[in-house]
């Protein structure tokens, strides 16, 4: 029996604990659940992303006062279908409590050079407004160049319908179901994304479909790879009503088939994209092995979106090549400290290894996304009740800064994406989708109050998005990213 010891730093107090390893993690006792519930409660307190309530944003109100049809609604929930408990318990994410945001002083292991705070909403000055708001009219689009950065540019107002709503989509999440679930405003469903240099062309669910006839498409990762999935199968359900080949209890998988298309969608819950087991609320992650639930279907997929980012918060050990290489800082154990960025930078140089020399397929990667938790925490009465997109104007210093940690974390997905391009005899097959900056400036996107609680649950999701919603983005993204590659 080896002895593992704790030693954790947070916000300059150290915690010594001492426990068994490997023995069993519960063996350690109630004095490391006392501790680490102590520690939780001085969190509560801190938050990552916003110290204190910001001041209102310098938002642009150019949509209209009203939802796209006029109506309010007001039923929080639809007295005719009871609501069902909805079994994705596990959707929660830890909150990333201690990342401190102000100091941008982590220790990396892989000696990552640590910038200063991003303002990532000066990206935008550097464009010359003049002249792109005159050569881009919605009336002259201008056709997609390889050169045209889709992560930059602004939600500007867009009269058009959702391409879904609750009543002509039955396969809504119901925590996602916003509509349903009674939110009142629809501002939020009339924005879309317009790069800076070009115009994304809109998703077409036939042409998509047709685009995609004979091929299987997998989506991999956790609920927010979920959300996004379902966004695209709302959309593509209206063309043609799927059959449902598999889902599972806890929603967690799913497979849909498009017969008239021979299409196949598929989602594989793989929060972490590696290998894991629970021990109580700690989390051993296998930082070198790709998780068999996706690895060993991965051969019949012509196309695997993928993404990891918030399930890293939790409190976990961390294994290579079967020996423990250390533990996240939260997690109060005694194993060498090792920061998020360094983990998910394994993490992703392993996946990605296989990814490209393993899979014969076409590998997306999207990148994390922004929750916007504002008044407080996910855990400390956190909420989003904005109604309107933040302005990308540059200088506006009202604005909620873009969360540091989220920032690093979309650096080391580059850097790794990257890498692995640089690895490839042919890196067509390998596209990253970059959501972060486009979801950032969508706090209005949120389901908040108007989802499904579960017991012990804050009462706001500020972090998935509400479908339909800004989330629809995400499949012009992966439209037009295929298309560059089958069309
Ligand atoms: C932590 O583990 C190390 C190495 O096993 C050990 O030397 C140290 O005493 C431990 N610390 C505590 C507080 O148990
Ligand atoms: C965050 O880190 C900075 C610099 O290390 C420190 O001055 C500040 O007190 C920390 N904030 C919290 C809430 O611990
Ligand atoms: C912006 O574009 C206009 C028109 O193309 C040009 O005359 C002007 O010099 C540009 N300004 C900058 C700062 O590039
Ligand atoms: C859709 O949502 C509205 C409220 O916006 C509700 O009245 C209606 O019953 C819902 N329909 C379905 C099929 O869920
Ligand atoms: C449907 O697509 C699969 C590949 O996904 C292919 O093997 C099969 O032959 C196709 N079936 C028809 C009828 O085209
Ligand atoms: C982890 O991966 C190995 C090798 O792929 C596999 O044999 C094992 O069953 C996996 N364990 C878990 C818990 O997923
Ligand atoms: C959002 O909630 C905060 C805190 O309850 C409140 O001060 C603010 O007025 C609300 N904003 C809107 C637009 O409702
Ligand atoms: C995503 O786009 C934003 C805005 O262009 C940029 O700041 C960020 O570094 C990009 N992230 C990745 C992973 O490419």
């Amino acid at each position: 029996m080896k002895d593992v010891k704790g030693l954790t730093w947070l916000y300059g107090m150290k915690l010594h604990l001492s426990m068994n390893w490997p023995t069993s993690l519960s063996a350690a006792g109630g004095s490391v659940l006392v501790l680490v519930a102590i520690v939780s409660v001085l969190f509560l307190n801190v938050w990552w992303f916003l110290d204190s309530p910001p001041h209102q944003p310098n938002v642009i109100f150019l949509g209209a006062g009203e939802g796209a049809d006029g109506t309010a609604m007001h039923a929080k929930v639809d007295p005719i279908f009871p609501v069902p408990v909805d079994p994705s318990e596990e959707d929660a994410p830890v909150v990333p409590v201690e990342a401190n945001q102000t100091s941008p002083s982590v220790k990396l292991l892989n000696d990552v050079p640590v910038e200063p705070i991003p303002d990532v909403r000066a990206v935008p000055a550097e464009v010359n407004r003049t002249s792109q708001v005159t050569r881009e009219s919605p009336l002259s689009p201008q056709p997609l160049s390889e050169t045209c950065d889709l992560s930059e540019g602004e939600w500007i107002p867009d009269p058009s319908p959702p391409l879904y709503t609750n009543e002509t989509c039955p396969y809504i999440q119901l925590s996602q179901n916003c509509l349903k679930n009674g939110r009142p405003d629809r501002d939020y469903l009339q924005w879309r994304w317009k790069p800076f240099g070009c115009e994304l062309p809109p998703f077409i669910a036939a042409r998509f479909l047709k685009l995609m006839r004979g091929k299987k498409m997998v989506f991999i990762g956790d609920s927010l790879a979920r959300n996004h999935m379902q966004a695209l199968l709302c959309a593509l359900t209206q063309v043609e009503d799927p059959v449902n080949l598999f889902s599972d209890p806890k929603d967690k998988q799913y497979k849909w088939f498009f017969s008239s298309y021979n299409f196949t969608l598929t989602n594989l819950w793989s929060p972490f994209l590696v290998n894991y087991t629970v021990e109580g609320d700690i989390y051993n992650l296998y930082l070198d092995v790709p998780e068999k639930i996706w690895v060993s279907e991965l051969a019949q997929y012509d196309v695997a979106v993928i993404s990891t980012g918030y399930w890293y918060y939790r409190k976990s050990l961390y294994h290579t090549n079967s020996k423990i290489v250390g533990a996240s800082p939260n997690s109060g154990l005694n194993a060498t400290r090792v920061e998020i960025l360094s983990t998910m930078r394994s993490v992703l140089s392993n996946v990605l290894m296989h990814l490209t020399t393993v899979y014969r397929g076409v590998t997306i990667f999207r990148t994390i996304t922004v929750d916007h938790f504002e008044h407080g925490s996910w855990s400390n009465g956190g909420l989003c009740n904005r109604t309107s997109p933040f302005s990308h104007r540059h200088g506006d210093d009202s604005l909620p800064p873009f969360p540091w940690m989220n920032s690093e974390i979309s650096k080391v997905q580059k850097q790794e994406v990257d890498k692995a391009m640089t690895s490839m005899s042919d890196s067509s097959r390998l596209k990253m989708i970059n959501v972060t900056y486009s979801s950032y400036l969508r706090p209005d996107g949120h389901p908040g109050p108007y989802r499904i609680q579960q017991l012990n649950e804050p009462a706001n999701d500020c972090l998935h998005w509400c479908m339909p919603g800004p989330i629809d983005m995400w499949n012009q993204l992966v439209y037009h990213t295929l298309q560059g590659i089958f069309g």
